[in-house]
């Protein structure tokens, strides 16, 4: 059923929106993953490959996927409904979206738990060098004190729940004066704690060090598993498949530009992904460490850096902000895709439908938050915890099952005329023709190489095959 009666909410400017979305696509993966993928790939050679896969990939779905919403103006379920029938198989794009959100939601925030927990520590003057301690102590016990948290379940379910009800305080004030005004507020701050740091990592000594880890070529690193690597990652960061765009899409007007709108979004995740590694690696190799992978680098590695560094608790404070803000405003596009669903095309309220699915990430997060310990025994995906095996699950085979069926729905079967119209709306008509062919040939290509890979590295053809 569509709620009809009620008006739609709508942005209620255009760097409103901008923020919105861009506050979505920056996020975890932009802080700790890229600058990571990106030092141990090729460096430089990686960078233009994630560049051409942003221009090329990236940015094409983004804008089928704002356009998905703006046109139908409902939730991704509804929009794929409305766009070809109630009995269209087509519908299952919007359904495996909804699905990618709710279950990356339940583990975004536990890892965005982390942070919270991280911030605390740092104003208990945690990641200050005490007076008597020699360096290797003090590293010892901020390397402990990850490892302290993560087996430690029920200080996890704590900011998990602290964290999910943030989310819900934002997302329960509606479009305009809960998601719009927060990004508006989160996202200048984040951007403004990221220069800080970037000028602190630009000033120190291992600034040489990481523009080169960064930035220079190594084309034998770059092998197709590279490519793949920032393929998938283009897609991740710039939140598509998740239903995210389709709904944030939906609140915007007729007449803006969205061609214009999805490039400036794209450039603000890649700029800042960039400033990232750039405040990141100075640091670590200032103080003679290595980057190591994923929370390792950014819950052990950055802390010790900071604890043996002068005024470094106040840049642990800082940085771990600049983390629970990426999260925060990340994590609400993913449960504000969910509870537009609800609103939609069951006619609930906003409230009902935003204390439910809230509750409902939480309780599902719990497995997540446990997983470390107890849990990781009993998981079908030997050696994984329940955290990476849903990680594995949504981001190796449910975004790119939704991101193909959008880019072969957009690209063969919704009519020109509207999709034109689309663009033309806003002024971004003569893009078009470059648009189309991205979107019809180049990205059904490349989102279903990343699919077919990704299904072979996982073992999952060996599976089936045995089975039969
Ligand atoms: N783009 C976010 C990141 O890079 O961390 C992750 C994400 C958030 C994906 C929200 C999808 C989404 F809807």
């Amino acid at each position: 059923m569509q709620e009809s009666s009620r008006p739609r909410a709508l942005w209620g400017s255009r760097i409103g929106f901008i923020l919105a979305a861009a506050g979505s696509a920056v996020g975890l993966g932009n802080i700790w993953k890229f600058p990571y993928i990106t030092g141990n790939n090729g460096g430089g050679a990686f960078v233009l490959v994630y560049l051409v896969c942003i221009a090329l990939v990236g940015l094409p779905i983004m804008i089928a996927e704002l356009m998905i919403g703006r046109h139908t103006q409902r939730d991704a379920v509804g929009a794929f409904i409305s766009l070809a029938g109630r009995r269209s198989p087509w519908q299952l794009a919007g359904w495996v979206s909804i699905l990618a959100a709710f279950v990356i939601l339940s583990y975004y925030s536990v890892v965005a738990g982390w942070t919270l927990d991280y911030i605390l520590r740092a104003l208990q003057g945690t990641f200050t060098a005490a007076a008597g301690t020699d360096a290797g102590q003090t590293a010892e016990h901020i390397t402990a004190l990850f490892g302290g948290l993560i087996e430690n379940g029920s200080r996890q379910l704590i900011w998990h729940c602290i964290f999910i009800s943030l989310c819900l305080g934002i997302v329960i004030g509606g479009v305009q004066k809960g998601i719009e005004r927060w990004s508006k507020i989160l996202m200048p701050v984040l951007l403004g704690l990221l220069i800080l740091l970037f000028v602190n990592g630009m000033l120190s000594d291992g600034a040489r060090q990481a523009i080169a880890f960064m930035f220079r070529p190594d084309f034998h690193k770059l092998t197709s598993g590279a490519v793949l690597e920032a393929l998938g990652h283009a897609f991740f960061t710039l939140s598509l498949g998740m239903a995210a765009m389709i709904t944030y899409g939906s609140y915007l007007s007729r007449k803006d530009d969205l061609f214009g709108s999805g490039l400036r979004i794209a450039l603000l995740d890649t700029g800042i992904a960039l400033m990232a590694g750039l405040a990141i690696f100075p640091i670590v190799f200032s103080a003679g460490m290595q980057p190591g992978a994923g929370p390792g680098l950014v819950f052990q590695t950055i802390p010790v850096v900071f604890s043996s560094l002068p005024g470094g608790n106040i840049l642990a404070l800082l940085f771990f902000l600049l983390l629970a803000f990426a999260a925060l405003t990340s994590a609400i596009s993913l449960l504000e895709s969910q509870v537009a669903y609800l609103i939609d095309e069951r006619g609930w309220g906003r409230k009902r439908a935003t204390v439910c699915l809230a509750s409902l990430a939480f309780v599902v997060g719990i497995p997540s938050a446990l997983s470390s310990n107890v849990l990781r025994q009993v998981t079908p995906i030997a050696d994984l915890g329940v955290f990476d095996s849903i990680d594995l699950i949504a981001s190796n085979y449910l975004l790119p099952i939704s991101g193909l069926l959008t880019a072969l729905y957009v690209g063969w079967f919704w009519s020109g005329q509207e999709e034109k119209g689309e663009l033309l709306a806003g002024g971004s008509g003569w893009i078009y023709p470059t648009w189309h062919f991205l979107i019809r040939f180049v990205a059904p290509v490349a989102v279903g190489a990343i699919l077919y890979y990704k299904i072979e590295e996982t073992g999952l053809f060996t599976l089936i095959k045995n089975l039969f």
